[in-house]
């Protein structure tokens, strides 16, 4: 299946910096097609200017959340039909600073992307285990724990996309090792496949959590590793396409 690399700009930049990015982003993979599909969430208020900016290009927008309402009295909070109308195709739920800053659990999760997908968003629903539940022994328990309580059942038939973030490996340069890796994505792929069958096999696993260009090749060349969900990397150009070329 063809790579999906994408970009978590989190809460940085301004409007002018995220401009800048998605222009650089542009311009690179226009002059050098990478083999991966690529996705950029930017920052809610910015998300608008640059799907215009990317509309045509090849490069999806994703927004990084979303509520699992489609419209109320909710202040503060984007709904999935909003980012579909300002332009994201996807939308990245549950990641690990969403359930641990904002303690969505499995459900508000499930929720969520049970929105996305009556919206015909692509839910990127984020999984991982923290380094306290790797050291005991039970990163495999939880992570297929969240992906039971979180992916609703029209995942698969919407080609939703599971991103593995071990909790400890988000931000901090490091990573699990390969081993480690693919032994995780495939238990996500057999529980994909226990789950909905033969669609389970289509579905993407995104490895995220320090993804850089140094690692990208090794990591992405992993069995069932089928694209990463960059963070930090992804706010330099030059690295988000370098780990896109690395597919
Ligand atoms: P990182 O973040 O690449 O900066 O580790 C990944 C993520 O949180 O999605």
């Amino acid at each position: 299946m063809r790579p999906l690399i994408a970009g978590n700009w989190k809460m940085h930049g301004t409007l002018r910096d995220c401009a800048a990015l998605a222009e650089a982003v542009r311009q690179g993979a226009a002059a050098t097609p990478p083999a991966a599909e690529l996705l950029v969430c930017p920052p809610f208020p910015y998300l608008q200017l640059v799907a215009v900016a990317l509309l045509g290009q090849g490069i999806a927008v994703g927004g990084q959340d979303c509520h699992a309402a489609p419209k109320g009295a909710h202040t503060g909070d984007v709904s999935a039909p909003m980012l579909k109308d300002v332009g994201a195709t996807h939308v990245i739920l549950g990641h690990s600073e969403r359930r641990a800053n904002h303690g969505e659990d499995d459900a508000a999760v499930l929720a969520k992307a049970e929105a996305a997908l009556a919206a015909g968003l692509v839910p990127v629903v984020c999984v991982g285990e923290s380094e306290a539940e790797r050291l005991a022994g039970d990163a495999e328990k939880v992570v297929t724990g969240q992906l039971a309580g979180s992916l609703p059942d029209g995942f698969a038939a919407a080609g939703g996309v599971v991103a593995y973030e071990p909790v400890w490996a988000i931000g901090t340069g490091r990573t699990p090792t390969e081993a480690e890796i693919a032994a995780i994505h495939g238990a996500i792929r057999a529980s994909l496949v226990a789950r909905f069958g033969e669609q389970g096999r289509a579905l993407r696993i995104l490895y995220g959590g320090s993804v850089k260009p140094s690692n990208a090749k090794a990591i992405l060349a992993l069995p069932d590793v089928d694209g990463a969900l960059v963070g930090g990397a992804s706010l330099v150009a030059a690295d988000f396409l370098a780990i896109a070329g690395a597919c």
